[in-house]
């Protein structure tokens, strides 16, 4: 399949475009580089071994760009991950967020179906399922309150999405609800590259490791589980990126509305990071404990059955290996994409 893939220069985007091309398919990319860096597109190319990745550097909210872009080339499906994505900014800048993620997101849709294009796959997040109901959490599972726009714009893409595709049925929306992304591609050459300070655990983490943070701040020891500290379904980019390649397929079959959690279903602590971390890679990670973070909850991890029934897909890396994969990248990229 020919697909179009936004944001695909940013960190899960370029893990993807590699699964993709492994698959067989191909691609175009559409990013504006607000947060990513065309280097990324360059090194996916060395990996899959093409000369380049088709790339228009551009805005997902302007509708002459993707006009543009599907009128140059034919799409089979949309993966959309272009979007803003830092919780604590969004907070701050929330009608940026709303601008950015739900407007170039109507857009998209729109310029989609206007050119005979209805299948997406969309990057959602297990933030909308808020305090979750119930741990492990299955796709039944309600959605819940957001703690910041962020997690709206997320909680009502889905929404439009769903009722697009209720009002017309020759759409096949697969909508993707990601636990933690962390790790990097085995080779080292592409991984995670935040601006300024770090707001996840890992890029944190690693960070700290690689000399440019004196410790990592441990938000909270007093939560309810087994040692204080909070508990996620980390999972490494790479089984993400298959992930998408799975659903495609069941795009192709013409799966109607489709919802997946992505995660491996085991929780690990913050604690438990930084000792896999220590143990994968022989580096230390000194860490004091801080206050708890505003919004976080306790635990959150998923029940990812229904993507292994459904998709035939089950995560593969484990906890250390997202550590050392994670390790690989920073320590042979300590500027990430910058020289
Ligand atoms: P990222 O910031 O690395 O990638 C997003 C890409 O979208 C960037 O390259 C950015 O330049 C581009 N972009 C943003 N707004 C754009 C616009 N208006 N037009 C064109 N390009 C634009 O983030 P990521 O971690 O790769 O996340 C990808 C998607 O997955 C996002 O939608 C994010 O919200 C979602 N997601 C991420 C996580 C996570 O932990 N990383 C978890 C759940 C969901
Ligand atoms: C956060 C977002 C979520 C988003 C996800 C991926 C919040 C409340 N949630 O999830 O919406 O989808 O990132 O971008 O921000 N931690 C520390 N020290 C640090 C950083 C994190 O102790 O310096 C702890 C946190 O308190 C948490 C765990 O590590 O218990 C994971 O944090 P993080 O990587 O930010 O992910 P989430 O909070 O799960």
């Amino acid at each position: 399949m020919n697909i179009l893939v936004t944001g695909g220069a940013g960190f899960i985007g370029s893990h993807t475009l590699v699964e993709l091309y492994a698959a067989g398919h191909t691609a175009v990319v559409v990013d504006n580089l607000c947060n990513s860096s065309a280097e990324s597109l360059r090194r996916v190319a060395k990996i899959v071994n093409v000369s380049e990745i088709p790339f228009v550097k551009g805005d997902i909210r302007d509708r002459d760009t993707l006009n543009a872009l599907f009128s140059e080339y034919t799409f089979d499906a949309c993966i959309h991950f272009a979007g803003l994505k830092a919780v604590s900014e969004s907070v701050v800048k929330p009608w940026e967020y709303y601008d950015n993620n739900m407007s170039g997101t109507l857009t998209l849709l729109d310029v989609m179906r206007q050119h005979g294009c209805k299948n997406i796959i969309f990057s959602s997040s297990a933030t909308v399922y808020g305090d979750p109901a119930v741990i492990p959490i299955t796709e039944k599972c309600p959605k819940g309150q957001c703690s910041n726009p962020y997690g709206w714009t997320k909680s009502m893409l889905e929404q439009v999405m769903m009722d697009m595709q209720r009002a017309d049925n020759e759409w096949n929306v697969v909508l993707l609800r990601y636990f933690n992304p962390i790790g990097a591609h085995p080779s080292g050459t592409i991984g995670e590259d935040p601006n300024g300070i770090p707001n996840n655990l890992m890029p944190y983490i690693t960070q700290v490791a690689v000399g440019k943070r004196p410790e990592l701040g441990v938000f909270g020891n007093d939560y309810d589980t087994p040692d204080g500290t909070g508990v996620r379904d980390y999972i490494h980019v790479v089984d993400l990126a298959r992930g998408h390649v799975a659903a495609l397929r069941k795009v192709e079959q013409g799966s109607g509305l489709s919802i997946y959690n992505l995660g491996t279903g085991r929780g690990y602590s913050v604690l438990d990071v930084v000792h896999a971390f220590e143990k994968a890679t022989g580096v230390k990670v000194p860490y004091s404990i801080k206050p708890r973070r505003l919004g976080d909850i306790a635990t959150c991890y998923s029940n990812p059955q229904k993507a292994h029934d459904e998709l035939g897909w089950t995560a593969q890396y484990d906890i250390e290996d997202m550590c050392r994969d994670s390790w690989r990248w920073q320590s042979q990229n300590p500027d990430g994409y910058r020289k």
